[in-house]
């Protein structure tokens, strides 16, 4: 399904242009008033709305302030004059997604900006759509994922979820594994019975020991009384044994004794008792290479292993990213009560450009720290990346190494017109104070607004 984009504007040139640039790849609905917008808003589920500022029955920014209103996560963009530039900037900070200058010389900009704009109506829709999912289904973990090598791994969690088979969920640190355990259980037929989760690289060999088998009152020297292991509280239920490739040998030879005999026995006790658990395990290192460096026991890497998922790194669910920032901003403002965002085109394009070592956990930092610092309004760069890390380069230049590198002016030009538009904002419109802000004298400044066209006497 093409997306649905509503054209408000009264002047016919701009319709045209929207038209056609935009007729191949959206359907198209033109409104040449306020009241007629407002018709076309209530009768049509728009992905995006392009709002001209002065209509002649309407102001723009009040209009879309009222259509906000009925639909809080609508993606907007104002079409303003240069003369305006003040109060697109001031509606910018209350949830606009971007303005345009008229009139428009450069549609590449005006094509990328709308595609950034679509990118986050489609993220907005997806979290939505999950929590409604949830809703009726509320003990659900909430998954963000739609990219094919996410969806991937879902499907085959989906798969294996309902049956007792050993699970072992494979990948880098951050990219979701306690998410996709507690997924696991959640969804299947043991969801009423425990789940009992434990670091096998967070404890010493004998308290592991101790808390998985349990022990009889004096077992061993502080053994005061008769205690039950998490084999045992889970019975019926799942366990999930983290950093699984930590365990140490002594350990990996009793668990695999309980996996092949179902039966274990508490600490200073004979007497077996049967174990009934799903096996859920996890990792950040390949188990295979665990096995072949001779650290990890190759019988039990094939009991664990029966079913094997990985969950991909961040870096490889490229469609991924923009909906789990917006899902984290949603989550953030919430618990904060603030109302950041959205994120500006150039905080989308350098959250998408960030390699994220640290996955999907570090994009949930990066968000943590930027909804619990600012204020509030939009999100731009320097408010997900204050300290110049590796994204933030391209918000200036938007130059990535890896990819084509354009020509010095080419570079230069783009440079300065971001440059000029942030200045801008900074600036809260206002053109003085702009050039007073970056140095320039005010005539030079002036004509290198022009030169960067986008900002243009109405
Ligand atoms: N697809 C996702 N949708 C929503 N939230 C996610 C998603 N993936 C991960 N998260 C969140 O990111 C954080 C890190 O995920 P999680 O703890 O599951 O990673 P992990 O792979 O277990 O990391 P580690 O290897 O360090 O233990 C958690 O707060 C989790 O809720
Ligand atoms: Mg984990």
């Amino acid at each position: 399904m093409p997306p649905k984009i509503l054209v408000v504007d009264d002047d016919r040139h701009t319709r045209v242009l929207f038209e056609r640039l935009l007729a191949k790849s959206a359907q198209v609905t033109l409104a040449l008033s306020g009241a007629e917008a407002r018709q076309c808003f209530a009768a049509d589920d728009f992905n995006l709305v392009l709002m001209d500022q002065r209509l002649p029955d309407a102001n723009g920014i009040e209009l879309l302030r009222e259509f906000r209103a009925r639909r809080p996560h609508l993606v907007s963009i104002l079409m303003t004059g240069f003369a305006d530039v003040r109060d697109a900037v001031a509606a910018v900070r209350e949830g606009l997604f971007d303005y345009q200058t008229k009139p428009f010389d450069d549609l590449e900009a005006i094509e990328a900006v709308i595609g950034k704009a679509l990118e986050l109506d489609r993220a907005y829709r997806e979290i939505d759509g999950l929590r409604q999912r949830l809703a009726s289904e509320p003990d659900l973990p909430l998954v963000v994922g739609q990219s094919p090598a996410m969806e991937r791994a879902l499907a085959q969690i989906r798969q294996v979820a309902g049956l007792d088979t050993t699970v072992l969920l494979e990948g880098e640190s951050g990219t979701g594994k306690d998410l996709a355990a507690h997924l696991l259980h959640a969804s299947s037929p043991r969801a009423a019975k425990p789940f009992l989760e434990v670091n096998c690289g967070g404890l010493p060999e004998t308290l592991l020991e101790s808390l998985l088998f349990g022990y009889e009152k004096g077992a061993f020297t502080g053994a005061g009384q008769a205690t039950a292991g998490y084999i045992e509280k889970a019975h019926g239920g799942d366990l999930f044994l983290d950093e699984i490739a930590d365990m140490s040998p002594k350990l990996q030879s009793s668990l695999l004794r309980v996996l092949q005999d179902h039966s274990y026995t508490r600490i200073g006790s004979t007497q077996p008792r049967t174990a009934d658990f799903r096996l859920i395990c996890a990792t950040n290192r390949p188990l295979l290479g665990e096995v072949k460096a001779g650290r990890f026991r190759e019988d039990l890497y094939y009991r664990i292993a029966v079913v094997a998922v990985r969950i991909p790194p961040l870096r490889e669910r490229a469609g991924d990213v923009v909906p789990l920032a917006t899902h984290f901003l949603d989550h953030y403002n919430a618990r904060f009560a603030k109302t950041c965002g959205p994120f500006t085109p150039a905080a989308m394009r350098a959250l998408e450009s960030c390699p994220w070592e640290g996955n999907v956990r570090q994009l949930q930092h990066c968000i943590e720290r930027a909804v619990a610092l600012h204020a509030g309004g939009p999100l731009d760069c320097l408010h997900l990346f204050p300290d110049g890390q590796a994204a933030s380069g391209r918000c200036a230049g938007e130059v990535a190494e890896a990819e084509f590198i354009c020509g010095y002016q080419e570079a230069r030009a783009e440079f300065e017109r971001d440059y000029l538009r942030r200045l801008l904002t900074q600036a809260g419109g206002n053109v003085s104070e702009a050039a007073r802000l970056s140095g320039i004298p005010r005539q030079n400044f002036y004509v290198r607004m022009k030169r960067w066209r986008a900002v243009t006497e109405k």
